[in-house]
C-alpha cells in the first residue's frame, strides 16, 4: 500500500454528508445468488456515479444524491478480500419486550433530493439496471414533514454534527487506510402506535425525548431523565462525545394506520451506533431502557459498508483487467493470500501490497 496519507489525498467518500433534504428513498435489495447477477453489479456499481449525474442534472438545484452501501455477506461475494475491518451483519438485541431485530439486505440505496421526482427517477433507473438480478427486501418513500420534524411531533436531526465535525465523525480514516474515504451505515425501520403516543400528555412525551416538544430546546438535567432518548444515545469516550450523523425520515400510509420513523445514522465505525442500541434496548444501566420503545417497533435492521466514491469508480477501470491479473498470479501468492477464489482482489488493481 502507497500509506495512508497518500491515499486520503487522492480518496473522495460518497456523499455520506449531504444537507437534509425534503425527499427519500430508502431502497434495501438482496442478491440473486448466482455469478451472473454478482458480475453484473459490479459492472453497475462502476457506472453508478455517471448514473446519478444523469438524473441530478435535470434539476441540479435539487440535490439528488444517492448512496451505495453493501452488506457483510454480499461484500465477501462481490469484493472478497480485503474486507472493511469492522463489517458486520447487523447484531439483533432482545431485552424485555424489546426487539432490535435484524433483516435480510445486501445493498442499501440511500436517495436523497429536495424533490420526491428525482428520488423516484433514480431508484427507477437503479432498478432497471439490476431489476433481474436482484430482489427488493425493503422500499420506504420518506418527506419531510413540517420544520424537519418526525410523525410523533419532535424536531429530529438537531443535534447532528455538521461540517467538519460531521466529516470526522463518519468518514474512515488512518484506522483502517484500505477502506479510507468510506463510512458505515446502519437502518431501522420502526412503527409507531401513535393512538399510545398521542394519549400521552405533551410533558411525558417531552421527558422521554429530553427536548421541549414545540420549541426543540432540550430540557435542562434537573428535569431530563436518565431514559430520555437523547440522555441514552449520548456516549462519551475519554471525556470525547461520540457522534453519528442521522437522516431520519418520517414515512406512513394514513389509509393503513401506518406511522413510521425510518432511522438511518452513520458513522466511521458502526460501534457507535451498536451502544446508543444497547442503551436505547437494555438500558443504561440494564433496565433503564428509552420509553420511545414503549410506543416505537423496530421492524427492520441492517448494516451496511459504504465504499468511498473512488473504489466504486475504480471497479469500472479495474473490470477488464481482472481475468488477466488473477490469471498472472502465481500459485504461490494465491496459497498466500486468505481471498476465496471469487476475490477480486481489489487492493491489488489499486497498487496496493497483497495482505
Ligand atoms: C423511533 C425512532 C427514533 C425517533 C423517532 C428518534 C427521534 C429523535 C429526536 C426527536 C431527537 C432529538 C432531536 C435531535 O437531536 O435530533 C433524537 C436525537 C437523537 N437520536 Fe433519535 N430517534 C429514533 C431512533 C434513534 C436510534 C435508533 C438512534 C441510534 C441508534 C438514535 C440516535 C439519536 C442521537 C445520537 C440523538 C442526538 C442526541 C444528542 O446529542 O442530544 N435515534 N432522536
Amino acid at each position: 500500500m502507497d500509506g495512508p496519507n497518500e491515499l486520503n489525498e487522492v480518496v473522495l467518500p460518497q456523499t455520506v454528508v449531504a444537507p437534509l433534504t425534503r425527499a427519500a428513498i430508502f431502497l434495501v435489495v438482496s442478491i440473486r445468488q448466482d455469478q451472473d447477477s454478482y458480475a453484473l453489479l459490479r459492472s453497475f456499481f462502476a457506472d453508478l456515479a455517471g448514473l446519478i449525474r444523469a438524473v441530478e442534472f435535470r434539476d441540479i438545484e435539487a440535490g439528488l444524491t444517492c448512496i451505495a452501501g453493501i452488506g457483510s455477506d454480499a461484500w465477501d461475494k462481490l469484493f472478497g478480500s480485503p474486507r472493511p475491518a469492522e463489517l458486520h451483519p447487523f447484531r439483533e438485541i432482545r431485552s424485555g419486550d424489546r426487539h432490535a431485530i435484524s433483516t435480510p439486505g445486501d445493498i442499501l440505496f440511500h436517495i436523497r433530493a429536495k424533490r420526491m421526482d428525482l428520488c423516484f427517477e433514480l431508484a427507477a433507473q437503479i432498478m432497471e439496471r439490476i431489476g433481474d438480478t436482484v430482489s427488493v427486501a425493503d422500499e420506504v418513500h420518506g418527506f419531510r414533514y413540517f420544520e424537519d420534524r418526525d410523525v410523533i411531533g419532535f424536531v429530529d436531526g438537531t443535534e447532528n454534527p455538521r461540517g467538519d465535525a460531521a466529516r470526522e465523525a463518519v468518514i474512515i480514516g488512518d484506522e483502517d487506510p484500505t477502506f479510507a474515504g468510506g463510512s458505515y451505515v446502519i437502518v431501522q425501520k420502526y412503527l409507531h402506535d401513535m393512538k399510545g403516543w398521542n394519549a400521552l400528555p405533551v410533558e411525558a412525551q417531552e421527558r422521554i425525548i429530553g427536548r421541549r416538544k414545540l420549541s426543540d430546546i432540550e430540557l435542562d438535567d434537573a428535569e431530563k431523565p436518565a431514559s430520555a432518548h437523547n440522555a441514552l444515545t449520548v456516549i462519551e469516550e475519554n471525556g470525547k462525545e461520540l457522534k453519528i450523523l442521522r437522516d431520519n425520515m418520517p414515512f406512513g400510509r394514513p389509509g393503513h394506520g401506518e406511522f413510521g420513523t425510518y432511522f438511518i445514522g452513520y458513522s466511521r465505525t458502526p460501534r457507535i451506533t451498536e451502544t446508543m442500541l444497547q442503551n436505547m434496548f437494555v438500558g443504561r444501566p440494564p433496565g433503564n431502557y428509552d420509553r420511545l420503545l414503549d410506543f416505537s417497533r423496530a421492524v427492520t435492521g441492517s448494516l451496511f459498508f459504504v465504499p468511498s466514491a473512488t473504489f466504486l469508480d475504480n471497479l469500472g477501470e479495474a473490470a477488464p483487467d481482472i481475468t488477466a491479473i488473477t490469471e498472472s498470479l502465481t500459485s504461490d501468492t494465491l496459497q498466500a493470500s486468505s481471498a476465496p477464489d471469487t476475490s477480486l482482489r481489489i487492493g491489488l488493481l489499486k497498487g496496493e501490497k497483497d495482505e
